[in-house]
Order: C-alpha cells, then sequence, then structure tokens
C-alpha cells in the first residue's frame, strides 16, 4: 500500500535566496552574525542528531526520560483523538513515545528542511500505519497559518529540545505569539526547556569531545561555500562555544583563525584575527522565568516535570 501523507506549502520561498539574503546581512552587520535557523540543511541536521548522541550534550536524553516518565499524564492531559503537532520533524524517539502513549488520530510535522521533513514524516507513516500524516514545510519563527484539516479537534503542540533557547526573549515572544494565534483555545503546548544550571556542564555540552558541535558549526560555513558563489574557507576558522551567564545563554561563534577577507558574491568582507560571526545563542530558563514568559504570550502553566537533576524541564501549557 502507498504512504498517504498530505503535505500543505506554506507560501514563502525558504532554501532559495534566504540563506544568500542571510549571510550578505550578517557578514554587513557589527558584529558579524547569522540566524542559528541556517544549521539546517540535511548535513546539518544529521550532525543536530549525531550532537543529540554524544555523552556531553544532556538535553536530549534527559527530556525524553523526563517524557518517558510523565507519557501517561501528558496523555490524560492531550485527552482522547489529540492532533499531535511537531515543530522540527519527527526523527527522535521523542515523537514516538508520545505517539505510543498518546495515540493521536492526527500528526503534523513542521520543519524548514524539506528534505529532512520529507524522510522523517515518510518513516512515521510507514511504522503508525493507523495515523493520519501531515506535513508542512515552513519556518515556524515566521507568523504561521496550520491546515485545518491536519489540526482537528484537540491540538497539541510538542516543541521539544529547547528549541526555544535559540530565540532571543523579544523572538521567543513572537514565537509563543504566533503560536497563540495559529492554535485555537484549549490547545496543548507541551515544550521542553533547558535549565539554567553549572557553567562546566553546560559548556561541556556544547563542546564535546568528538568534536560533533564544531562541525555543525562549521557547517554553516560549508553551506555558504558550496551554495552561494562564494570563496569562504571553512578551515580558517574554529568553533567556539562560552556561557555568558549575565545573560543566561550560551553563545556560539565561528573565530576567524587569521586576517582574512571572505567573498559573498561581488561583496568582500573583512575579518580581523580572532573576530566572530556569532552563529547561535541558547538561553537557559528557570522555571519560573519560563512561566513568565509563557503566560505573557497567553499560555498558562497546567503542569511541569523536572529530572531529579534538575537538567532539564518540560512544561505542559494551555492556550487561553
Ligand atoms: C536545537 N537547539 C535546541 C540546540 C541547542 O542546544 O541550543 C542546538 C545546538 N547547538 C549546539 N548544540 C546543539
Amino acid at each position: 500500500m502507498a504512504l498517504a501523507i498530505r503535505t500543505h506549502e506554506q507560501p514563502q520561498n525558504l532554501e532559495q535566496q534566504a540563506l544568500r539574503d542571510e549571510a550578505l546581512r550578517g557578514f554587513a552587520a557589527s558584529p558579524k552574525a547569522m540566524s542559528p535557523k541556517f544549521f539546517y540543511d540535511h548535513r546539518g541536521s544529521q550532525l543536530f542528531e549525531l550532537i543529540c548522541q554524544q555523552p556531553e550534550y544532556y538535553p536530549t536524553r534527559t527530556e525524553e526520560t523526563i517524557l518517558r516518565l510523565a507519557a501517561d499524564a501528558i496523555a490524560e492531559l492531550a485527552g482522547r483523538n489529540a492532533s499531535l503537532v511537531e515543530l522540527g520533524s519527527g526523527a527522535s524517539r521523542k515523537i514516538r513515545l508520545l505517539l505510543e502513549a498518546l495515540r493521536p488520530a492526527r500528526y503534523l510535522g513542521i520543519d524548514i528542511s524539506r528534505e529532512f521533513l520529507d524522510i522523517c514524516t515518510r518513516r512515521l507513516a510507514a511504522d503508525y500505519r493507523w495515523l493520519d500524516v501531515h506535513a508542512l514545510c515552513a519556518d515556524f519563527s515566521q507568523p504561521l497559518k496550520l491546515p485545518a484539516e491536519a489540526l482537528g479537534q484537540r491540538p497539541l503542540a510538542f516543541f521539544p529540545g529547547s528549541s526555544i533557547g535559540n530565540f532571543d526573549p523579544i523572538e521567543a515572544r513572537a514565537f509563543l505569539r504566533n503560536l497563540h494565534q495559529a492554535l485555537p483555545a484549549g490547545s496543548g503546548l507541551l515544550i521542553g526547556v533547558d535549565l539554567v544550571k553549572n557553567r562546566q556542564v553546560l559548556e561541556r555540552a556544547y563542546n564535546d569531545a568528538a568534536g560533533v558541535t564544531a562541525l555543525f558549526n562549521l557547517n554553516l560555513l560549508e553551506r555558504i561555500r558550496t551554495e552561494l558563489d562564494s570563496d569562504i574557507d571553512p578551515q580558517r576558522f574554529e568553533h567556539r562555544a562560552f556561557y555568558n551567564e549575565q545573560a543566561s545563554r550560551i553563545e556560539m561563534h565561528l573565530v576567524s583563525r587569521e586576517k582574512q577577507q571572505v567573498r559573498i558574491e561581488d561583496r568582500v568582507f573583512d575579518f580581523a584575527a580572532g573576530e566572530t560571526l556569532h552563529t547561535e545563542n541558547s538561553y537557559k530558563y528557570t522555571p519560573g522565568t519560563f512561566r513568565a514568559l509563557a503566560s505573557e504570550c497567553g499560555f498558562a502553566s497546567v503542569a511541569m516535570w523536572r529530572d531529579p537533576a534538575q537538567l532539564f524541564s518540560v512544561h505542559f501549557l494551555r492556550r487561553e
């Protein structure tokens, strides 16, 4: 039997132009910076999956443990016949855990990487034949229009992995407000949020010994080199990640190993030795700071679970 996956199009052309526009904007900015959403081409998504398997990167396995322990309570809160809407596509064991505990009527996967979305939704449709699978290729940091037939009566949005941490506070508010607009009142939002903690634990998580996070970070330059008309050489840059305690965030940068010029199309950008391209922030919250943010955006706290070492939290919120 052929697998029926309904793919919904968003009227944006994400993959063309966007990387170019962001690179030209970000290299001209002072300090130089690019949005972390450009990490996730096919190779970037694969490298991220590998990061999640590194022993130092605690968020993935900790969130999974929390979800496993809380699965029955989550199923109860979600109710029968739910529609599970995953922001970021379903490559992880976490979504399978929820699908099995909730037995929802529908699944809608939303991802910026069309190729990755395709692979993941096909796999889910093959493994869960009873599930009505939908796919939407979209940038969920922008206002979203969710297809009504994929939402059903009881949507439960799932935003795992503390991806909310990759938005700065203004973007995080905009994201939650967009989601508030896209979801009907009474919808659930199950969201993973990384917690403020000891600097050493945090910095090790973003500087794994195998160097996978470094490859992930440098892959952004590899994309610029191969997808754009550019002479950038990723080997002339190195990965740096550190905890900025004042801002409660991990910062990732690509550091120029030397003074150099980089060309993108007909524009030339100067890098001093040691100058950085700021590629990612990963904000960490306390349960209280996160609840306050959610409530400001129209989501009330219903439940929250943490692991015993208090590394990570999962919040169940209700859209008011
Ligand atoms: C996807 N996101 C939540 C990851 C994080 O921890 O901020 C991305 C990542 N960057 C480096 N390692 C993982």
